[in-house]
C-alpha cells in the first residue's frame, strides 16, 4: 500500500493553483446522463472519485472521452443498463448522484447501498423521500441492500418537498430528477452550497428552468428535454481551505490562485480570529501567518454558509499549534472525529466530550508518528500536522486522500514541503 511521508518543513511559501471542485464535478458528470447530446465539463480534477464516476457513467451506456487533460466529454445516446455497479457504489457514496438523472431520463434506477468515507451512518432517506414526492415508487430490498426506484407510466410529477436537513446530495438528486418532471417542484430547506448553484447553472444551460438555487427554496419548472452544453466547474473551496491552513500551520505565506473568496468566508473569518492575515487580491487569496502570535478559536460546523464540516479536521490540526484552548463542535456528521486519535498519536492531547465535541488544548509541539488517513479530509489534516511535527510522519491509507486532492504531494512540494509518496 502506498504511503505519504512528511517531514518538518518550515514555513511554506509560494503560489498554488486550485483545481476544479470534486464535489461539483461529480454531480455535473451525473447530470450529463439526462441528455443524448454531447456535454463538455471543463476544469475536471484528476481524482480517484472522478474515475469512479466515469466508470459509473460508462456502465449505464455513456461514451466518456477523457483524452484531453482536465476535460471530459460525455455522450449518452442510449441507456444500456439502469443498475448501479455495487463495487463502484461501495467505493464512492457520490455514485448516488446518478439516481436522479437516471430516474429522469430512463424512468428507473436500481442502486446498491453506498460506501464512501466512514463518517457516520449517512442514510439516503431524504433522497428517497424526494423521489417518492415526485411520484416514484421506491422499493428497498434490505436483504440484498438494493433500492429500486421507478417513475411509473406517467413519469415524475412535480411537488413540494421539505428536506428535514439541508442535505447536499439529496438536494442535488431531487433537483436533477425534478428538472424533467411534469409541472413545478419546490425544494424547501434545500442545501445552499456553491456546488448546488454550479449544478443548477449547468442544468439551466442544458435547458432546465431552475430558479433560486443557492437559497433554501429552489423552484423547478419541469421541461421535456435537455440538450448538451459546455460548462466549467467552480474551484474547489475545500482544497482552497486546506492550502489556507497550510500557510497558517507552517507560519508561512501562500497566494492561492483560482479561488473564490465568497465560497470560503467562514474559513477566512475563523483564521482572522486566530490572527492570521488574509488579503483578498485580484489574483487570489493571500494568506500570511509569518511572525505573528496566533491564538485559539472555537469551531462549529454547519451547512453552507456556515463553517464547512470538510475543513473541521484540517482546522483542528492547525488549532493544536496555537496558544490557548479551542472547542470544536461537529453538527453535520455524527462520527467525524476519527482524526482525533491520529492527532493524539502525534502529541496533540485532544479530548472528546462525545462524538460531536472536542477540546483542543493548543500550544502542543507535535511529533512525527505512524498515522492513518481515516477519511479524505482527515488525511489532509495528517499532512498539515506532519509539516510542523518533529521527525517524520508516515501516513497510511492514502487512497482516501487521492479520492479528493489532485496532485496533493506535488502541490505541497512546490510550496517547499518535505513530502513524498512511497510504494510500500
Ligand atoms: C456532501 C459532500 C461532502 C460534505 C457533505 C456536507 C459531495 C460528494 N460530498 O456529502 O464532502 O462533507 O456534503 O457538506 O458533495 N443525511 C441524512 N439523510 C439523507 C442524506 C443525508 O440523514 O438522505 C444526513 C447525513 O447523514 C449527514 C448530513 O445529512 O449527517 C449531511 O449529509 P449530506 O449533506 O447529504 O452530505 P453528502 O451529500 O453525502
Amino acid at each position: 500500500m502506498a504511503k505519504i511521508l512528511v517531514n518538518n518543513s518550515g514555513p511554506l511559501h509560494g503560489e498554488v493553483e486550485i483545481s476544479g471542485a470534486k464535489n461539483s464535478v461529480l454531480p455535473l458528470l451525473a447530470a450529463t446522463l439526462m441528455t443524448e447530446d454531447v456535454c463538455v465539463i471543463e476544469d475536471v480534477p484528476d481524482l480517484a472519485d472522478v474515475s469512479v464516476m466515469k466508470q459509473m457513467l460508462r456502465n449505464y451506456g455513456t461514451d466518456v472521452d477523457d483524452s484531453e487533460a482536465g476535460i471530459i466529454r460525455t455522450s449518452t445516446k442510449e441507456i444500456r443498463s439502469c443498475e448501479g455497479d455495487r463495487d463502484l457504489v461501495q467505493e464512492m457514496r457520490a455514485s448516488l448522484f446518478t439516481m436522479g438523472p437516471m430516474l429522469a431520463r430512463y424512468g428507473k434506477v436500481v442502486m446498491p447501498m453506498p460506501g464512501g468515507c466512514t463518517i457516520g451512518k449517512r442514510p439516503i432517506d431524504l433522497h428517497l423521500k424526494g423521489f417518492r414526492a415526485l411520484g416514484a415508487e421506491v422499493i428497498e430490498d434490505e436483504a440484498n441492500e438494493v433500492v429500486t426506484v421507478s417513475a411509473g407510466p406517467e413519469g415524475l410529477v412535480g411537488d413540494a418537498i421539505y428536506l428535514d436537513f439541508p442535505s447536499v446530495g439529496a438536494t442535488e438528486n431531487i433537483l436533477m430528477a425534478a428538472t424533467m418532471a411534469k409541472g413545478t417542484t419546490i425544494i424547501e430547506n434545500a442545501a445552499k452550497e456553491p456546488e448546488i448553484i454550479d449544478l443548477a447553472n449547468l442544468l439551466n444551460k442544458m435547458g432546465a428552468r431552475i430558479k433560486s438555487a443557492g437559497t433554501d427554496m429552489i423552484r423547478i419548472e419541469g421541461v421535456e428535454r435537455l440538450s448538451g452544453c459546455i460548462h466549467e466547474a467552480i474551484p474547489d473551496r475545500i482544497e482552497t481551505g486546506t492550502f489556507m491552513l497550510a500557510a497558517a500551520i507552517t507560519r508561512g505565506d501562500i497566494l492561492i490562485k483560482n479561488a473564490l473568496p465568497g465560497h470560503v468566508r467562514p474559513i477566512v473569518a475563523k483564521l482572522r480570529e486566530c490572527n492570521v492575515d488574509i488579503e483578498i487580491l485580484p489574483e487570489g487569496i493571500y494568506v500570511d501567518a509569518r511572525d505573528r502570535e496566533l491564538k485559539a478559536t472555537d469551531i462549529k460546523t454547519l451547512p453552507f454558509p456556515g463553517f464547512p464540516t470538510d475543513i473541521q479536521s484540517p482546522f483542528m490540526a492547525f488549532l493544536c499549534t496555537v496558544n490557548g484552548k479551542s472547542f470544536v463542535r461537529e453538527t453535520v456528521f455524527e462520527n467525524r472525529f476519527m482524526h482525533v486519535v491520529e492527532l493524539n498519536r502525534m502529541g496533540a492531547d485532544i479530548s472528546t466530550e462525545n462524538s460531536r465535541e472536542a477540546i483542543v488544548p493548543g500550544g502542543r509541539k507535535l511529533h512525527g508518528a505512524k498515522v492513518r488517513a481515516t477519511d479524505l479530509r482527515a488525511g489532509a489534516a495528517m499532512v498539515l500536522a506532519g509539516l510542523v511535527a518533529t521527525g517524520t510522519t508516515e501516513i497510511s491509507e492514502i487512497y482516501h486522500i487521492e479520492r479528493g486532492y489532485e496532485d496533493l504531494v506535488g502541490k505541497f512540494k512546490a510550496l517547499g514541503a518535505d513530502i513524498m509518496k512511497i510504494e510500500d
